[in-house]
């Protein structure tokens, strides 16, 4: 397979934006980069082509899917914000944080978007794709721009390798910073609940100290509908937190000092040799993916600090080595 010399997979030049455009307007799909992880896109108000995505992704179950704007005023269109959601919106938007809000009745959002809920995700992401919605103007919903159930992207090549030319644009633009997905906070009755960890940290958000926070760490039945065990699924097997290399592993490892057995390793990549956790969000998913794809039958992870970021690292991990079932996101 020559990925590399897909026509699909376009450098995001002002040509490429607007053949976007075309795409979106005519109820297709384009893959766009944000700062988290690259989104499938289509348009919200598009009920045919919001259809797309879930087919695209072969994702079972119409799970809710987050709708990106390109401002707060956009996104008060469509929801109702308190003081909470707004303080929230003002302190970290754009960027890695997603609101689970009240939906304002009537609005154009196509309810497969919101699965019925009444309830919407928003988010105003950081960048190129925030440019493209503001062009667009109409929100786009967009998941992570994987197979049901796979590791999520984090750049334009992993999205061909992923859903090859089911999309029908991917705007490169270059790897994503963060890394991993947004943080999503539902608030509700004055109330902000972490439904999943990820690019805004618990530390960001306890730096709010007139909000009411709830984590939902502590109490395991709150998630978002989407939050399957198992997730981000490498072919390969995955032990965490593991002390020593086993026989025939691969080794996922994290800072400068290596388990033992290490140098047996039968491929080893280091998510961030100084224990930086924000260069390992970054490296995460592609690194996953590399060991995986380099055929290995299992992957050892060393164990990574569960701080900051680090949280979100963790969840992420403990989905990928979640038992397997078909019931994937
Ligand atoms: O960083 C991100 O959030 C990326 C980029 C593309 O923006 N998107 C992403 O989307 O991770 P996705 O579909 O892979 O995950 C969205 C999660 C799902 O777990 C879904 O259940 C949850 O958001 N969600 C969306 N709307 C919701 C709602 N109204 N109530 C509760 N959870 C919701
Ligand atoms: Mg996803």
């Amino acid at each position: 397979m020559k990925h590399e010399n897909s026509d699909r997979i376009l450098p995001a030049t002002s040509e490429a934006m607007a053949r976007a455009l075309t795409i979106l307007g005519n109820g297709g799909l384009v893959a766009v980069p944000t700062e988290t992880v690259y989104g499938l896109a289509a348009d919200a108000t598009n009920g045919e082509a919001v259809a797309g995505i879930f087919s695209a992704k072969g994702r079972p179950q119409f799970n809710p899917l987050i709708c990106h704007v390109s401002s707060l005023e956009m996104a008060q269109e469509y929801a109702v914000f308190d003081a909470a959601s707004l303080a929230l919106a003002k302190a970290f938007w754009p960027g890695p944080l997603t609101l689970v809000l009240p939906l304002k009745k009537d609005t154009k959002i196509h309810p497969l978007v919101t699965a019925g809920l009444d309830t919407i995700g928003l988010r105003f992401p950081k960048g190129l794709t925030a440019e493209l919605i503001a062009q667009y103007g109409k929100p786009l919903a967009a998941p992570s721009a994987n197979s049901s159930g796979k590791i999520s992207p984090t750049t334009a090549l992993a999205v061909y390798q992923s859903l090859g030319n089911k999309v029908d644009l991917i705007l490169d633009d270059g790897p994503c910073a963060v890394g991993l997905e947004s943080t999503i906070v539902k608030v509700s009755a004055g109330t902000a609940t972490i439904l999943r960890p990820g690019g805004i940290t618990l530390s960001d958000l306890r730096k709010m100290s007139h909000l009411n926070l709830l984590e939902a760490e502590a109490n395991a039945s709150i998630q978002a509908p989407g939050m399957m065990a198992s997730h981000y699924a490498p072919n390969a097997l995955m032990r965490l937190n593991a002390e020593k290399l086993l026989e025939g592993e691969a080794l996922l490892a994290f800072g400068p000092h290596r388990i033992n057995g290490a140098d047996k390793a039968a491929t080893l990549l280091n998510l961030s040799p100084s224990g930086d956790l924000i260069e390992a969000a970054a490296n995460l998913f592609s690194m996953m993916s590399e060991l995986d794809n380099s055929g290995v039958a299992k992957i050892a992870v060393e164990p990574i600090t569960m701080s900051g970021i680090g949280v979100a690292i963790n969840d992420r991990l403990k989905r990928a080595a979640a038992p397997r079932d078909s019931d994937h996101e």
